[in-house]
């Protein structure tokens, strides 16, 4: 299986399905093509006319104001996206619809979920009014920053929405961090507010998110209050006058809380990601924009209609989860499927049984789950009936043309459109994107820009390459959705996305443009890995490495995997009287899931006497890019500090 995208299907193209297009929102290529028009040529008006379709307690003077790198949307207005999740859709007729359906992972004998939750738009507004009430009884106030490191289970969603309501900006840490991870985030967004649960489920084992949370609370005395949700009951420690059940916190509180208007420039959440820096940036999101961006996107991209059971497979801790499992998706009105568990629990079959269950419309996964599945065989999805879906997404990495085209075949059944939506925690929503009624879609292929998004490719001097290229991507006018900063870090905001190009946001991504205009992205240009779409900067896992006491030095790189896209080699000097062996190389794997989670482990160590460097002290990645994916190195290495260290990784691996 290769990842990589052959030219040669480049051509090859499959229109939307006619059936499709006549009930979608945009119909046709020429639609499509009207709408982008006026929105790059008017985009006040343009973003305007679709913010009318959400609520305002406020409205705004001015559409946007930009003065770079500094964009500011709906300016003067006022609103909040709780509102317009819940509210908003009761007022609409949707009160009594599910709007959150959640599957949790423990199954009986047969195999048959224990547990499903149907949760109604009315009651879900209940739930958060309750929480949010329990919260501001805790202390929390606007402005706070709520830590939430939550298994996927509603109370997740309910906790977010809780804390938009009272305009309490939500920091969601995936569960999959370790303890380490969360209290880097803490102080980061000197949050002195979590919310947890005892454990969540995953793969039939338990894992204990609060036992994770106190290790974190033991390093620093930033957090002041630590709710607790019960969920897999195991044995927990609660801390006197700090930790409170989630049960009590809510347990009296009026289910009436009525949302509180907002700037639409109030921060509404961090969300934590890797950079080409050993430190995570808190990529900062605002209301108004966000909420108008997400709403429009999941509407025109999954092509969403009141009758919708719509399922993103990703975890909430990622931006994926925020954006379209819970703001885009409610704001729809429809039902968001939810699921807690592992795609491989009880076995390979979980998700297409899922889809029969709930009968699925449309069903949004990653590329790697994509690829793991076809490794299974197709005897697991055939077993079940997936007649309900119209509609197939991906997300978070390149997919590769044979997982697409398997995914058509198997899960599709050739009468689903795929969008392959490209963005980043940072974009707040889909950039690059098909249109299901209307894109004609190529197999690896993002295909075109989404309203307002004006994409370029340049070359490293800034350079705008025309017609059909390579080069960087970049984005060239601000959209609504975008990040408004890094938290506490303008002169990184500023660095990093705007100074590479001036002008313009600058990606991380490479890409290609075909004859037709198509956007192939090749993946990132700068120090950061796509491990089975997880975002890793190479400078926080040699961190993690170095924090060993056997560990001189480290550099990590990626290198093609047909089942994660990428994955990790580690090049690590051990300290001297260290004598390398194979449980060395055990044990810094093990060091380094404990300190950022699995998702970092290496999957190659390679021990090295000195590591290839520049003159100027630069460690040639290049090389080692190299090294690890064809285990030779063929470039030039004139500028070697240290020719035997090439030649002795050379000799290793012959
Ligand atoms: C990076 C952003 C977008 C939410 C999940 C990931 C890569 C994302 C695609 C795609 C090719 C993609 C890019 C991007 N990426 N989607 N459809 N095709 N590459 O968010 O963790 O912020 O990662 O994921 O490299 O820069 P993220």
């Amino acid at each position: 299986m290769s990842i990589r995208t052959p030219e040669s299907t480049a051509h090859v193209s499959y229109p939307p399905p006619k059936e499709f297009s006549a009930s979608a929102h945009i119909k046709s290529l020429d639609e499509y093509r009207r709408l982008y028009d006026r929105s790059i040529k008017d985009p006040e008006g343009f973003w305007g006319e679709v913010a009318t379709d959400c609520h305002f307690f406020k409205k705004w003077d001015r559409v946007v104001k930009w003065n770079l790198p500094d964009a500011q949307w709906f300016v003067g207005g006022q609103t909040n996206i709780s509102y317009n999740c819940l509210d908003l859709q009761i007022e609409r007729g949707r009160g009594d619809h599910t709007a959150i359906l959640w599957e949790g992972e423990p199954c009986d004998d047969r195999g048959e979920p224990r547990e499903i939750r149907r949760i109604s738009y009315r009651e879900l507004h209940r739930e958060v009014c309750r929480f949010a009430n329990g919260l501001t009884a805790l202390g929390v106030r606007k402005g706070d920053r709520v830590t939430l490191y939550m298994p996927m289970v509603p109370e997740l969603a309910i906790a977010m929405l809780a804390c938009a309501r009272i305009g309490a900006p939500h920091s969601v840490i995936f569960g999959g961090f370790s303890s380490q991870a969360i209290l880097d985030r803490v102080q980061d967004a000197e949050s002195h507010y979590i919310v947890t649960a005892d454990g969540g489920w995953r793969r039939g084992s338990i894992v204990p998110l609060k036992a994770n949370v106190d290790e974190a609370c033991n390093m620093t005395d930033l957090v002041k209050k630590v709710v607790v949700l019960r969920r897999c009951e195991n044995e927990v420690t609660m801390k006197d006058g700090r930790d409170v059940w989630w049960h009590d916190a809510v347990k009296g509180a009026s289910d009436q809380c009525p949302a509180e208007p907002l700037d639409a420039e109030h921060m509404l959440f961090l969300l934590y990601t890797s950079g080409s820096t050993g430190k995570p940036k808190g990529i900062l999101h605002t209301t108004a924009g966000y909420m108008v961006y997400t709403m429009y996107t999941a509407k025109l991209i999954f092509d969403l209609k009141p009758d919708d059971v719509y399922w993103c497979t990703a975890d909430i801790g990622w931006i994926t989860g925020h954006s379209y499992i819970v703001y885009g998706p409610l704001q729809n009105g429809v039902t968001t499927v939810m699921y807690e568990g592992a795609p491989n629990h009880p076995a390979w079959d979980r998700f297409w049984a899922m889809i029969a269950r709930h009968k699925v419309t449309k069903f949004y996964t990653a590329p790697t789950a994509i690829r793991a599945f076809m490794k299974q065989g197709t005897e697991w999805p055939a077993r079940h009936d997936l007649s309900s879906l119209k509609l197939l997404g991906t997300v978070g990495e390149p997919i590769n043309p044979a997982a697409w085209e398997w995914y058509h075949h198997n899960i599709g059944h050739e009468k689903c459109p795929i969008v392959d939506t490209w963005w980043q925690t940072e974009t707040g929503g889909a950039l690059i994107t098909p249109l299901p009624g209307a894109t004609p879609t190529k197999p690896g292929s993002a295909t075109l820009p989404f309203f307002g998004i004006d994409p370029a490719i340049v070359t490293k001097d800034g350079g705008e390459q025309k017609g059909a290229a390579s080069g960087l991507l970049v984005i060239r006018k601000p959209w609504p959705g975008m990040l408004r900063g890094i938290y506490g870090d303008p002169e990184r905001f500023r660095k990093q996305y705007w100074s590479e190009m001036p002008g313009v946001y600058f990606t991380g991504d490479g890409a290609r443009r075909d004859e037709d205009g198509y956007y192939w992205i090749t993946g990132r240009v700068d120090d950061v890995i796509k491990v089975a779409g997880h975002r890793l900067g190479t400078a926080e896992v040699e961190s993690a490495l170095v924090s060993n006491p056997k560990v001189a030095e480290a550099a990590v790189v990626g290198f093609p995997d047909d089942l994660t896209g990428e994955a990790i080699a580690a090049f690590v000097t051990l300290k001297g009287g260290v004598k390398p062996d194979e449980s060395i190389k055990d044990e810094l794997k093990k060091h380094v899931s404990s300190h950022l989670g699995a998702i970092a482990r290496p999957k190659d160590i390679r021990f090295t006497d000195a590591l290839p460097k520049t003159r100027s002290g630069k460690i040639m990645r290049r090389l080692l890019r190299e090294l690890a994916t064809k285990g030779r190195v063929e470039g030039d290495t004139t500028t070697l500090e240290d020719f035997t260290t090439i030649a002795k990784l050379r000799d290793d691996d012959a």
